[in-house]
């Protein structure tokens, strides 16, 4: 464990699965204190558990990004428990898919509601606490290579992740005068426990994802994690407004087939 991060608190948000459990992991390991946050508060209660069985300091909050109250809850909750929260980190999505033609009216609304809606009302509960008191922070969203390169069935995942890329610049412009960085990682493909069911299953086509990416296979959640551990820290201090793209390539692409090797 380093010390690149003691001092700090981050509150990780969608954190009871998939990279933003590895992230929680990594940014523990890093020193910082962690609020590991979800929906699924018993998931993430796990996941702080095993934060804090090897020696960092974790607890767990139930939150629904959807609700702003809720969002200033957390926040406020973290704030009281201590250090004072310094760092948001946002991993938390709904993925549901749909061909454009097919798609309901109201599963589009969930998926842009959790997937910027929400990154909103996290964002903005967290930088009013901050600016509140007079504290400087980061914040980090994940977001996908699909805001800019379309995936068939993704177009409403797609939209929410382009909306979230243009909230990153927006917020960063505005809150820059207060201290706050925000910026955003965007992964092609994560070798998740989610995404290998699917590969093994046949329903994602892994090989051919794989081909199409320059490195030649999926990222790792840790490959993930340690961008949003970067962005994180200060290192990173001069860096706002940014969408880094943790992608091996993928969104450099543009040929039609499959990268040469
Ligand atoms: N897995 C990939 O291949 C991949 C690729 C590109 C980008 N991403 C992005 O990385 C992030 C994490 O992806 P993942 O695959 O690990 O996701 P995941 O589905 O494994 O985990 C997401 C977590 O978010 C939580 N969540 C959902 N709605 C919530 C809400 N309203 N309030 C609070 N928590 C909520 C879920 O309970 C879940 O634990 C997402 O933003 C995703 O779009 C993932």
């Amino acid at each position: 464990m380093d010390d690149e991060l003691s001092g700090h608190h981050v509150i990780v948000v969608g954190a009871a699965r998939g990279i933003g459990r590895r992230c929680a992991h990594a940014l523990a390991a890093a020193g910082a204190v962690v609020t590991v946050a979800d929906l699924d508060g018993e998931l993430a209660a796990a996941a702080a558990a095993e934060i804090s069985a090897v020696g960092a300091t974790a607890r767990s909050a139930v939150v629904d990004i959807v609700d702003p109250a809720q969002c200033a809850g957390l926040v406020a909750d973290a704030a009281d428990a201590g250090p004072f929260p310094d760092l948001l980190v946002n991993c938390a999505v709904l993925y549901r898919e749909s061909p454009a033609l097919e798609q309901d009216p109201d599963e589009w609304a969930q998926v842009v509601h959790v997937g910027l809606d929400g990154a909103f009302f996290l964002s903005q509960a967290f930088a009013r606490a901050l600016t509140t008191a007079g504290v400087e922070g980061r914040i980090v969203h994940l977001s996908s290579v699909s805001s800019t390169h379309p995936m068939h069935g993704k177009a409403a995942y797609g939209a929410a992740k382009a909306g979230l890329d243009a909230m990153t610049r927006a917020l960063a412009l505005e809150w820059g005068p207060h201290g706050i960085c925000v910026n955003a990682v965007a992964p092609s493909h994560v070798a998740t426990e989610a995404i290998e069911q699917l590969g093994t299953s046949g329903l994602l086509p892994l090989d051919r994802i794989a081909e199409r990416i320059p490195l030649g296979r999926l990222a790792q959640p840790d490959e993930i994690a340690d961008a949003v551990v970067f962005l994180s820290s200060d290192r990173a201090r001069f860096i706002t407004g940014q969408v880094l793209g943790v992608d091996g390539g993928y969104s450099a692409n543009g040929d039609w087939a499959p990268a040469p090797r």
